[in-house]
């Protein structure tokens, strides 16, 4: 009677230990459809909440008859849809706001997106304080501050659970590399750090098994600018959004990974990072270990050559301004 009880109990938690509920946030659009199918495909993923001002009961209805286990819901902008979706999160993945059209920046979309970024990151103070944050939406350099900022008017802010999907740009840098080197792209690990736009994303081909790159200065500025080839390709009618689900289903799938007790998980991610505070730069992409508690490391950028010193100055002023500008937001538009 003791043992079976025992057994039950042992048996109980460790599958409460690996419930896992996750919640796109603008998953009914160009990144949130196909990302809503690669979690509904993840083992790990028990829950799947899908959250969209339009359209995700259908996206909910479609995904949930792929034959995994996980159940899925939809929910709309109802009033207590949105907190209902978020109510137990463990993670949130946040694609939604507008994307690019030719000609753009990602900066031309910070007066619509900051305030749907504000919006819902307040929602997920409210709702889920303790889940772990994914921002998607760009600019990325500027809506995590604005999460963060969020959150500390909230007095919820854990800057370990608080996360920039940069992922894409080593997808990318390792693509592009492997195209150079005919190799396989699973066996190039490119460090990008820095930021997630133009010249504040820094790859550091030096550190990489092929440190000639480094000098290579077209490969520099398609990792730096790769968005933009999607941009002119999709000619108006958005930006990534199939490599960008891949690599946003990477990002959360290191996360439930490390969460469920794996050591050793380590990805690129923009994060509040002690790295250049000293230089005014509270956050930064750098390789980052992860843990049950989030962040359990951010590691050092390491070694870098002349030529990558040099794209680290330029990365470090725009970056800076980039954050000024998410906090200043949320200081004058509460
Ligand atoms: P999209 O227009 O196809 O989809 C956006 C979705 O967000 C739409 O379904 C829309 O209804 C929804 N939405 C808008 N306001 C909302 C709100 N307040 N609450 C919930 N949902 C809301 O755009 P997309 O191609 O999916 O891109 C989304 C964002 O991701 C853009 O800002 C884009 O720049 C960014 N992006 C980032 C990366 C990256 O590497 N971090 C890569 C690609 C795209
Ligand atoms: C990307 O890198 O593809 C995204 O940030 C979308 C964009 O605007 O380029």
């Amino acid at each position: 009677m003791f043992m079976a009880s025992r057994i039950q109990t042992r048996a109980f938690s460790a599958s409460a230990r690996n419930l896992s509920k996750v919640t796109v946030l603008g998953a009914a659009g160009g990144i949130g459809q196909p990302l809503s199918l690669l979690l509904k495909l993840n083992p790990r993923v028990t829950e799947l909440a899908l959250y969209d001002i339009r359209g995700a009961p259908g996206v909910a209805a479609d995904v949930s008859h792929v034959n995994t286990k996980s159940t899925v819901k939809g929910y709309e902008p109802t009033p207590t849809g949105l907190a209902n979706a978020l109510k137990g999160a463990e993670v949130v993945l946040i694609p939604a706001g507008v994307p690019r059209k030719p000609g753009m920046t990602r900066d031309d979309l910070f007066n619509t997106n900051a305030s749907i970024v504000r919006d819902l990151a307040k929602a997920c103070a409210e709702s889920c304080p303790e889940a772990n944050i994914l921002v998607i939406s760009n600019p990325v350099n500027s809506t995590v501050p604005i999460c963060a900022e969020v959150f500390k008017s909230k007095g919820v802010y854990n800057p370990r659970r608080l996360f920039g999907v940069t992922t894409l740009d080593v997808v990318r840098a390792s693509r592009f590399v492997s195209e150079i080197k005919k190799t396989d792209p699973a066996d190039e690990n490119i460090t990008v750090v820095g930021g997630h736009s133009g010249v504040t994303i820094v790859p550091l081909f030096s550190q990489s098994r092929h440190p000639d790159l480094s000098s290579n200065a077209e490969l520099i500025h398609r990792v730096q600018f790769g968005g933009d080839e999607v941009v002119k390709a999709k000619d108006g009618a958005g930006s990534a959004t199939l490599s960008m689900a891949m690599a946003g289903a990477r990002m959360a799938e290191s996360l439930l990974r490390a969460a469920q007790g794996e050591k050793g998980v380590i990805e690129p991610t923009f994060v509040d990072s002690p790295l250049y505070k000293d230089q005014g730069i509270d956050f930064f992409s750098s390789r980052v270990e992860l843990g049950p508690n989030g962040v359990e490391k951010v590691l050092p950028v390491g070694k870098v050559d002349a030529v990558e010193e040099k794209l680290l100055e330029a990365c470090f002023s725009d970056l800076k301004k980039n954050i000024e500008k998410g906090k200043e937001f949320v200081a004058k538009n509460p």
